[in-house]
């Protein structure tokens, strides 16, 4: 369907959201170069193909070759229509769209727009009850008394789903959703005797939680007085799952963006105490170890992850089991220790926020440290044998730091504690060192420039590089543009050329900027798209002569005839063999290997 939102406003909308920053929201990127470059969101990789043009509004990855402006972007990620990346970014740049431009058909299904409109409704009801209602009184107290502020509740939309039988049931009919699928996705309980629908979070103060996007996709219900479980939640549906999902991640984005590191809790309650205390790169687990699909998200937005868990044996394996995930995924990992087997929430109850941001965030250790305590559950340290045994597993794990600074460190350590010689561990790190390849991986980081290097520089017939390189200056000067359709047309001999070319001299006679990113939206193809990508990153001098022009379109002009004639006489050869003229045949091939000669030597 054609978007009904005025095209001025869509530009207004573009122009009011740097790519940079949009995607800065999903991929950690650095400056390289005139580019920014990252890890590639849509495709599982270690090294960074990912780039991001600021100068002209564009991504590229070198890896999976997906590309595209900031509204594609958008669509890929979000799985979003363009009308609903546009409004997206609407909304992101505080730009009102006009009332009357029409919906286009959304990407979610009929059923999942009208699960995450109940959730919605629901959110805004057991927060209002809970804010403004005697109904919601019991919540209330019972967050008062954990020391919830108001401002908080407000925050994480906390609300209170009352003990009546069917009050949502009743409420959320009115507004005309189905039983059925309120059942499905756990917000109501059919009884199995009577086939009656009653409400599934009753007497319980409700976390809503939200999906990255901020909306409402599952709750979670909290007992007040004990009942089991002490934690009621939403079933797992094709909108919630809690392995793919963090708590607290919309809000916390940015956040964790800014500081370039992430706190990760175990609980709800932990987040909000924290978020209290005034630090919010918080997110948490939700009662689950972590997966490596969290891991991976949380990887392609910072290096570095703080994990605090409980303080209790349970809370201690958890971060073993994570810390090694993280950094499988590349992450660096410190670890935020809890003492007196407190969790995060009861230790900032106990000692404030300014303690736990002194005594616990900012005293994190290192993976190594906290390694070299947690392993030695594993040994009895008064014998001689598990002794050794110890020290070679540190060591192998001192060994994986790329620092020798680092190394050195904890090399002093053991050697202190263990009395063992300086020389000698050091000279074990480098054997384990040696076995595993470690100082191979330093060479993995020129990655980057290589890959881009090997995808420019392929070799490639003179004509076609003549194509490419016009068609760069074509992108960036509508008066070259003109020249060109002038004297060539769009008879480029590669066939993506071609289209490109005939759609942008429909661009310009329309009056359109030069804007490669505005242009692409033209672009349906997806091989032609990438191929329009990767023309609009070839680097171009300010200045290009008419010579210059005149000679890449003699060369184009000249394998487009001979293209022409050796296509005709290859035709005329097969024919003669068919008439079983083998004379005429082997001049013909004379002829065809003729003018192959002459066009390399043009070449
Ligand atoms: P905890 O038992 O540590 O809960 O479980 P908590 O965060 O400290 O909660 P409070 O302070 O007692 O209220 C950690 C997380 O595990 C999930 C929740 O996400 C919880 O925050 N969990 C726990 C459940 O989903 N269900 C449960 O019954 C218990
Ligand atoms: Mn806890």
């Amino acid at each position: 369907m054609v978007n009904q939102i005025p095209n001025e406003v869509i530009e207004q909308i573009r122009n009011s959201n740097d790519i940079v920053d949009v995607v800065g929201e999903y991929v950690q990127l650095k400056k390289q170069g005139r580019n920014y470059v990252g890890l590639c969101p849509f495709h599982g990789e270690k090294t960074p193909s990912f780039s991001v043009t600021q100068e002209k509004q564009i991504f590229h990855c070198f890896g999976c070759h997906k590309g595209g402006n900031v509204v594609t972007f958008l669509m890929e990620m979000e799985s979003f229509t363009f009308f609903e990346a546009i409004k997206h970014l609407a909304d992101r740049a505080g730009i009102d769209l006009p009332s009357n431009s029409l919906k286009e058909e959304s990407s979610l299904s009929k059923e999942s727009q009208q699960v995450l409109s109940a959730h919605e409704w629901l959110t805004k009801l057991y927060h209002h009850l809970i804010r403004f209602t005697k109904d919601g009184k019991e919540g209330l107290d019972y967050l008062q008394g954990r020391g919830v502020s108001d401002e908080a509740i407000d925050a994480f939309q906390l609300g209170y789903a009352p003990n009546t039988k069917d009050f949502t049931a009743t409420f959320l009919e009115k507004k005309g959703f189905h039983n059925q699928l309120l059942v499905k996705y756990g917000l109501l309980i059919r009884n199995q005797d009577s086939d009656l629908v009653t409400d599934r979070f009753r007497g319980r103060v409700i976390f809503p939680i939200r999906n990255h996007l901020g909306k409402t996709v599952a709750f979670a219900g909290r007992a007040m007085e004990g009942q089991e479980p002490k934690y009621l939640n939403s079933p797992e549906t094709d909108l919630f799952q809690k392995g793919k999902i963090l708590y607290n991640f919309d809000l916390a984005r940015k956040h964790i963006r800014k500081l370039n590191e992430v706190i990760l809790f175990e609980g709800y309650m932990d987040v909000i105490s924290a978020y209290q205390s005034g630090i919010e790169n918080v997110v948490a687990t939700m009662g689950t170890a972590l997966t490596e699909n969290q891991a991976k998200l949380l990887k392609r937005y910072v290096d570095t992850v703080i994990l605090c868990y409980d303080g209790d044996n349970a809370g201690v394996e958890a971060t073993y089991k994570a810390s090694r995930l993280l950094q499988q995924v590349g992450c660096q990992v410190k670890i935020a220790y809890i003492t007196d087997k407190l969790d995060p929430d009861s230790y900032i109850k106990e000692f404030g926020g300014e303690a736990f941001k002194r005594e616990v965030i900012g005293a994190s250790q290192t993976f190594l440290s906290f390694y070299m305590r947690y392993l030695r559950k594993d040994f009895n340290l008064s014998l001689e044998s598990d002794r050794l045994q110890y020290v070679e597993e540190v060591l192998k794990e001192i060994a994986k730091l790329e620092s020798s600074v680092e190394r050195e460190f904890y090399v002093k350590e053991i050697s202190n504690e263990f009395s063992i010689s300086v020389d000698s561990l050091l000279e074990e790190i480098k054997q384990f060192r040696e076995k595993s390849g470690s100082e191979k991986d330093k060479r993995e980081k020129d990655r980057y420039t290589k890959k881009v290097q090997k995808s420019s520089s392929k070799l490639l017939p003179a004509f076609h590089n003549a194509e490419r390189t016009l068609l760069a200056y074509m992108l960036q000067n509508r008066a070259i543009a003109e020249k060109v359709q002038d004297e060539l047309g769009a008879s480029f001999n590669i066939d993506a050329h071609k289209i490109i070319a005939t759609y942008l001299y429909a661009y310009y006679e329309e009056g359109n900027p030069e804007d490669v990113s505005i242009f692409m939206d033209r672009i349906t193809d997806e091989s032609v798209r990438q191929t329009l990508i990767q023309l609009a990153l070839i680097p171009t001098q300010t200045d290009i002569s008419d010579k210059e022009i005149n000679d890449y379109l003699n060369i184009i002009r000249a394998e487009s005839s001979t293209g022409v004639n050796i296509k005709q006489l290859k035709a005329e050869q097969r024919l003669a063999e068919q008439q079983n003229d083998p004379i005429k045949a082997a001049q013909i091939a004379v002829e065809i290997l003729e003018l192959q000669r002459q066009v390399k030597h043009l070449n």
